[in-house]
């Protein structure tokens, strides 16, 4: 079976403070967007890439499309000013799609079994999506102050991959348009349509490059792939 993916790219990284959109840095030479883009271009079972981008960068991009020779990338709709909108631009561009991923541009250390994985669990289910066990202990906090301990065993950190059907997906970026509704990840719009979504065990690899020191962890690990 195959699947389509939607690579949010309109970010403009303010956290990372380097003065430009993130994606364009580069990882040992070459920039985390093409990084991202590879792992999807080199996947047999990706059909189709949907890639929201800022109209200030088309140029760049295609640029970077040519060099890295990606071709599979459909459509290039405008971002909007929050990720989920940036999102909900390539939902309106697909006409017809069986399962759809959506996946941060700036995760480029996915791993295919996990994508494969979200895959088949959203085909059978509808909807997965990708995290990892929460590693300290959690507390909630009220104004500086321990309000409790959080049982740790029901608790994950999300990440993306986040794969639906399509028409599910369709369904809750619509509805949240209509309401008003700003989720911070598709699951959450998808959720609060009443849906089952199924949780996929991914890796503490799959890291959203962020801040400053996430270059450092993302070179490591690139390093140590290449062995
Ligand atoms: N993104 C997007 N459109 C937006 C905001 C974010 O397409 N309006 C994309 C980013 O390019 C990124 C992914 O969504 O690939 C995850 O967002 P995040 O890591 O928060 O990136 P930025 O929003 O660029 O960073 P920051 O929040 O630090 O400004
Ligand atoms: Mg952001």
């Amino acid at each position: 079976m195959q699947y389509d993916v939607i690579l949010p790219a309109a970010g403009s990284g303010k956290r990372m403070g380097a003065g430009k959109n993130k994606l364009f840095l580069e990882l040992l030479n070459k920039p985390i967007l093409a990084h991202t883009l590879t792992v999807f271009q080199d996947d047999q079972a990706c059909r189709a890439i949907y890639l929201a981008i800022k109209s200030s960068e088309k140029t760049e991009i295609e640029e970077l499309l040519a060099r890295y020779s990606i071709s599979k990338v459909v459509a290039m709709p405008v971002g909007g000013d929050e990720r989920q909108y940036s999102v909900n631009a390539c939902v309106k561009q697909i006409r017809a799609a069986d399962v759809v991923l959506v996946h941060d541009a700036a995760r480029p250390f996915i791993q295919q079994e996990t994508i494969h994985k979200l895959m088949q669990k959203a085909a059978t289910h509808g909807a997965a999506i990708a995290g990892v066990r929460a590693k300290d202990t959690m507390k909630r906090v009220s104004n500086g102050i321990i309000e409790g301990t959080v049982n740790r065993e029901d608790l994950w950190m999300i990440q993306t991959p986040q794969a639906f059907n399509f028409e599910l997906l369709r369904r809750a970026q619509q509805q949240a348009e209509k309401d008003g509704f700003l989720g911070t990840d598709e699951s959450m719009l998808v959720e609060r349509l009443g849906e089952v979504v199924c949780m996929v065990e991914s890796d503490y690899e799959n890291v959203k490059i962020t801040t400053k020191e996430d270059l450092l962890f993302g070179e490591a690990i690139l390093n140590r792939r290449r062995g």
